[in-house]
């Protein structure tokens, strides 16, 4: 949620800032400001809309060697001009990636003091608070510090002063920073794809460090004014991973990779048909799994192979409830913690509520260097490297295959689906090959309703395909348990509705088919995803191969991926950049 990146070296800063800044616009899209110092004067430009629409403000060719950017996911104050970071009181000039929780407070008292505020921003808020501490003891490193320990909630900062124009300082708890470490240029960014152009060399900031950023020097201290040393890490992918690669959308691109990201895990985690994660769920008497959006949608599968295999009693809950519902922590429960980002606000909370209460946990994380990754009692990487489309695709396929090897990880089983496995990259690869999926698309684009329906693990893959459909076409969708639906929601359904259907397990499959044909007599049009041959039951079908009822359930992943991505391409959707999202949800 928001995306900031700061920067200090050649007198191109204001290219280099914005192409850092363009990278980061997965983070946030409503508007976009930069600030930079020119002449010792602080220049603040900052536009509502798209990065382009401060690009068209920008003079590339000013002479500047240092400055602040941010592209914002509105929290506070509806997406303007006058809302959109950076903000300024006295000589303090900041941006701001997270939510300060008690800035209506602070707001009074600084008003008292005689600040004015413009925005309805909570960060105008700790760029007053900034400036009053620096007036009071007229040392940055004790304002940013005191200021952290008067703000609630979450936040990473980059700031300059009006009285230091080489530098730029930064700060955070709770909303990722790192520090890109170039030659005679430092850059101060949200994420990685924001440093790639100037340096694979980066610093991760932990919770209330500081830094003090020059050209040529940077300076790190602890939240006690101490001075801390910083470990040096290198991002050894190639940049391409942030590029398109001749593909449309970023969501196409990560589509395409999974076939790919299957080999990896099995390179990664499987060595002679055996599992090789050392990881053992065995131990524990229940499980929790936690996550937010697609994530809990993986914990599903993950619960259903879990207590396929190790007869382990697991939850899945989503980490806002969870964090706030009334849980039953034991020695002999695990929770486990599945992101993407590795930042998400609810998810990382429900993490440090499980070890205030001395649970063991476990985290699924894609990021590396991550807060999640950071803290979890222990790691498993899901290694489907940088995801830029805000609608999950990689992550969450990789995040089942995790949870599957966890889950067969000893079993008498455990050869057999390692061997059907190996197949499954090169299926992946036939199904986004074998279907018009631009034509299926065409028999739904139009709808205004459309239900994804199943039963058991089809129903968890059906609630990841209606999110994937809602979140990128605008399309009102929602999944149903195929039983369900004849207990109240069938009296919506008529000619005009589109039904999208999972039917992957056997065993319950008729019973499905029994609804299906339930909304088929009140004239719904039915796309079926199966492994059922000669099915008589849809108007339309996309049929998968039929591997095992283990992985079947994988091969109806990527249909239901291109069917919302074709889908939100009629509709000429902003299919990567959705509207009111953002990738990384560092708000509660
Ligand atoms: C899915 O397409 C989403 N954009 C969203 O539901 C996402 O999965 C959720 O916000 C969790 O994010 P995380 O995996 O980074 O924690």
């Amino acid at each position: 949620m928001c995306g900031i990146v700061g920067y200090v070296g050649d007198k191109k800063a204001i290219s280099k800032i914005m192409t850092g800044l363009r990278s980061l616009e997965y983070r946030g899209y409503d508007s976009a400001g930069i600030a930079y110092i020119k002449d010792g004067i602080v220049k603040i430009i900052k536009r509502e809309g798209p990065i382009d629409n401060l690009d068209k403000k920008l003079n590339y060719d000013e002479v500047t060697n240092i400055g602040i950017s941010h592209t914002r996911w509105s929290t506070h104050g509806v997406a303007n001009d006058i809302n959109s970071h950076p903000h300024r009181q006295g000589k303090i000039t900041i941006v701001h990636n997270g939510i300060i929780e008690n800035y209506e407070s602070l707001k009074k008292n600084l008003t008292s003091l005689g600040y004015i505020f413009k925005s309805n921003t909570d960060t105008e808020v700790a760029s007053a608070l900034i400036d009053n501490l620096y007036k009071e003891t007229g040392d940055m490193l004790l304002a940013i510090n005191k200021a952290s320990g008067m703000l609630e909630g979450s936040y990473a900062f980059n700031i300059i002063n009006d009285d230091y124009p080489d530098t730029v300082f930064g700060t955070r708890k709770d909303s990722p920073l790192i520090v890109g470490v170039g030659q005679n240029e430092n850059i101060l960014a949200s994420d990685i794809p924001a440093i790639l152009h100037i340096t694979n060399k980066y610093v991760v900031l932990n919770n209330y460090d500081v830094v003090v950023m020059k050209k040529d020097k940077l300076t790190f201290y602890n939240k006690d004014n101490e001075e801390v040393q910083k470990d040096i890490r290198e991002f050894l992918d190639s940049p391409e991973v942030i590029s398109k690669n001749g593909y449309e959308h970023y969501m196409l691109k990560e589509i395409n990779e999974q076939a790919e990201i299957v080999k990896k895990l099995l390179k990664l985690y499987t060595e002679g048909n055996k599992v090789t994660l050392s990881f053992d769920l065995k131990k524990y008497k229940t499980i929790d799994i936690v996550a937010c959006g697609s994530a809990s949608f993986a914990g599903q599968l993950g619960k259903f192979y879990i207590e396929k295999f190790l007869d382990i009693p697991t939850s899945v809950t989503f980490a806002s409830e969870y964090r706030y519902q009334k849980n039953f922590f034991d020695k002999d429960k695990l929770v486990i913690l599945i992101s993407q980002s590795g930042e998400t606000a609810d998810t990382l909370a429900v993490l440090k509520l499980a070890k205030e209460n001395n649970v063991d946990t476990l985290a699924i994380v894609n990021r590396k260097d991550s807060s999640i990754a950071r803290e979890a009692d222990n790691v498993i990487y899901t290694e489907a490297g940088i995801e830029i489309s805000v609608a999950t695709t990689k992550a969450y396929l990789a995040q089942v295959i995790v949870l599957l090897l966890l889950a067969i990880r000893e079993n008498e089983n455990e050869s057999k689906i390692l061997d059907d496995l190996k197949i499954l990259p090169n299926l992946i690869t036939k199904e986004i090959n074998d279907y018009d999926y631009e034509l299926l698309a065409k028999l739904f684009y139009k709808k205004e309703n459309v239900f994804y329906l199943g039963r058991g693990v089809d129903y968890f893959l059906a609630m990841e395909g209606s999110l994937k459909l809602k979140e990128i076409s605008y399309i009102h969708s929602e999944a149903f348990a195929a039983g369900e639906l004849k207990h109240g929601s069938i009296s919506l359904v008529d000619e005009n509705f589109g039904i999208i259907a999972v039917v992957t397990d056997k065993n319950i499959g008729n019973k499905t088919i029994s609804n299906l044909k339930e909304v088929s007599a009140r004239n719904a049009k039915i796309l079926t995803i199966t492994n059922i041959k000669d099915e008589t039951f849809s108007d339309y079908k996309i049929e998968i191969d039929d591997i095992s009822d283990i992985l079947n359930p994988l091969l109806a992943i990527v249909p239901m991926q291109l069917i919302a991505y074709n889908i939100a391409k009629l509709k000429k959707c902003n299919i990567d950049k959705p509207r009111n999202l953002a990738k990384s949800v560092t708000v509660e």
